[in-house]
């Protein structure tokens, strides 16, 4: 009997042992989602952030016809970004001649003539893509359109 009551306190030693190794794997367990969590929760704000960056530059999607004016040896919408099929119109202000001119030589990019003041020059961009153009004369005067469906 003895020995019988020996065996079950021991299988009781070990259920308990048991039973509390299980309980601070578990504790472990619950606790290690949390900690991914709260890490996981500054990425998720960074990318909350970064969405809604995308949807202010979404809104800024020109389409129709676009007008800008060259003035004081700039183009006054240097850097823009319209929906294919979109016209701008650019239209010199300044008592200099400006023109405007690809960067790059390539399908859908703008090629303008010399303007003089008040004359303007339109071009629709059909194509998809970034185009950079300069002033022939002024090559610092620099712009971009990018193109997107
Ligand atoms: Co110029």
């Amino acid at each position: 009997m003895s020995k019988k009551n020996g065996i079950i306190i021991g299988l009781l030693v070990a259920i308990v042992a048991a039973a509390l190794i299980i309980f601070f794997v578990t504790q472990k367990d619950a606790n290690a989602p949390n900690t991914d969590q709260t890490a996981n929760q500054t990425p998720t704000a960074q990318t909350e952030t970064e969405s809604t960056d995308q949807a202010e530059s979404q809104t800024d999607v020109l389409s129709g016809t676009v007008a800008m004016d060259i003035s004081n040896f700039s183009y006054t919408k240097p850097d823009i970004t319209v929906k294919k099929g979109t016209t701008v119109a650019w239209t010199n202000q300044d008592d200099m001649q400006h023109d405007v001119s690809h960067d790059e030589e390539k399908t859908g990019a703008p090629q303008g003539e010399l303007l003089s003041k008040g004359e303007s020059y339109s071009f629709t961009f059909d194509t998809v893509g970034e185009f950079g153009y300069h002033c022939t004369p002024h090559p610092y005067m620099k712009g971009k359109v990018t193109v997107v469906e």
